[in-house]
């Protein structure tokens, strides 16, 4: 099969925003212990921090760690995990019936992110907590020396404040699975007196106000507009989640996944301008799509009452990677609107990452997310594809192929695809209308033997990226060939016409 994808590098939608490669990590399960800090552990420093996850996230490059929850938030009281440890408490964790035992709290989270060479988003509980506990933190976080909260930070050694610039207004509040979950006035007013205070403490945080958990809630939307119209004046931006699935084992359909997130960020798009319309604003809200992955075979959630219970620990396949590629190659897309996602989680839970106390396993979808964080930059080229069709299960006729590409000023291009067929490889075809290709660097491959082929702690290279070959044509295109079941990254340099 073949495609061919035209680009002009004046016909863009704007700056990728570089947090759309953050993560998340959230105390559930063995994220936190066990999986970014395991005293016992012979690959730890003496911070009781796993050198090898971080390692392996600082390839991510990710600018931002979102913490400490997820649904474990909404009954966290931050107080429990500051200071002196041995006198932290242990408490029972409502969301995931675990024990949490404090010792790693917001200050070695703040220790871990300069470790891992990524920046703090901080959630605050607006479940059973309230305002004036998530300005105390903001006090805690990013005031000078001089108050209580931030003398208390002084006082645990941390002179300077951390500066905390991203702080999501609590988490799934649409949920009624949430700790404090109400109706969306209600969060809104509790969003909005937390905004007014936090804000009011340091003006120059960016504040995320919990959009729908997901498209399948019945309130999908019309939360997300009572909650915006309510807070517009205080928040930059609203949140989206979605996880996926492929419960019927219908690989056709599960991989034309992208087709469904791209709507979902049209629909956010829709609502941004509605309200922006209804308030005469000239202010824009953008889109932070803060939890994102695949995820329906690991559905363990009690904890029973025990420390770093196994919960969640999703094995990653083929096809999940080849999904995974597809989020960041819509966010690319439609840089314009998203300007924030992190892959839910980073270790363990959901994770591109596995630990057992003597070592690390990179589970597939880690590797399209290493390869566009590292080539994906400057603007975000419209694409237009001309690309043969497959039927994808219920979903209908679907592009065989999805693609984003990024162009950056010095002449770089960046070009990412993925071909959703089962069996046959697609030669793409790529040429600009403005510019012709010159040489072609980096390129690389991640396929596999089939669908559901997963990396083992046993055979941990079966789903690895390999070096891709993509060759400049006579008249200054570039062709590469894409595998079926297959993702190729790679990045090429332009001349003018
Ligand atoms: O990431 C796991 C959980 O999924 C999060 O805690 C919650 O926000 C979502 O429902």
């Amino acid at each position: 099969m073949r495609a061919s994808l035209s680009l002009d590098t004046q016909r863009h939608r704007g700056e990728i925003d570089r947090r759309i490669f953050s993560g998340f990590l959230e105390h559930m399960g063995r994220a936190v212990y066990e999986g970014v800090y395991d005293p016992e552990s012979p690959l730890s420093d003496a911070n009781g921090f796993r050198t090898d996850v971080i390692e392996a996230i600082r390839k991510l490059r990710m600018p931002l760690m979102r913490y400490p929850g997820g649904n474990f938030v909404s009954s966290y009281d931050w107080t429990d995990g500051i200071g002196p440890r041995e006198q932290r408490p242990v408490r029972p964790d409502y969301a995931w019936k675990s024990l949490e035992a404090n010792q790693f709290g917001t200050d070695e989270f703040m220790a871990w992110c300069r470790q891992a060479n990524t920046s703090p988003m901080l959630a605050v509980n607006l479940g059973t907590k309230g305002a004036e506990e998530a300005q105390a933190l903001v006090e805690y976080c990013n005031m000078p020396p001089g108050t209580y909260w931030a003398d208390r930070r002084v006082a645990n050694g941390h002179r300077d404040p951390y500066g905390v610039k991203v702080w999501c207004l609590g988490n799934e509040m649409d949920g009624p699975w949430q700790a404090g979950h109400v109706p969306a006035m209600e969060y809104a007013r509790r969003a909005d007196q937390a905004a007014k205070l936090m804000r009011g403490l340091d003006p120059s945080v960016e504040l995320v106000l919990c959009g729908s958990s997901g498209r399948g809630m019945k309130t999908y939307m019309e939360w997300d507009r009572e909650a915006l119209e309510y807070c517009w004046d205080h928040v930059s931006y609203v949140s989206a989640h979605r996880y996926s699935e492929n419960h019927r084992n219908d690989t056709d359909w599960f991989l034309a996944e992208g087709v469904e997130i791209e709507r979902i960020i049209e629909d956010y798009a829709g609502l941004f301008a509605y309200v922006r319309g209804l308030k005469r604003s000239d202010k824009r809200v953008y889109l932070s799509f803060d939890e994102w992955n695949v995820w329906y075979k690991a559905n363990e959630m009690d904890g029973r009452w025990t420390r770093a219970p196994h919960l969640i620990e999703e094995v990653y396949n083929l096809e999940d990677a080849l999904v995974c590629a597809q989020y960041l190659n819509a966010f690319i897309r439609r840089a314009d609107v998203v300007k924030i996602a992190c892959i839910a989680q980073i270790v363990n839970i959901i994770a591109p990452l596995l630990t057992k106390r003597d070592g690390l396993l990179v589970q597939s979808i880690y590797h399209p997310f290493r390869i566009m964080a590292e080539l994906a930059a400057g603007k975000s080229l419209v694409p237009l594809l001309d690309c043969p069709t497959y039927t994808a299960g219920a979903r209908g006729e679907t592009p065989v192929l999805d693609v984003s590409a990024a162009h950056e000023d010095d002449g770089t291009l960046a070009v990412f695809a993925v071909n959703r067929s089962q069996t046959e490889p697609v030669t793409l075809r790529t040429a600009l209308t403005d510019a012709v290709v010159q040489s072609v660097g980096e390129a690389e491959v991640l396929t596999g033997p089939d669908p559901k082929a997963a990396n083992t702690w046993e055979q941990p290279n079966v789903i690895v990226p390999t070096a891709g070959t993509a060759s400049v044509t006579e008249d200054g295109a570039v062709e590469v060939t894409v595998p079926a079941l297959g993702f190729v990254g790679m990045r090429c340099k332009l001349a003018g016409r």
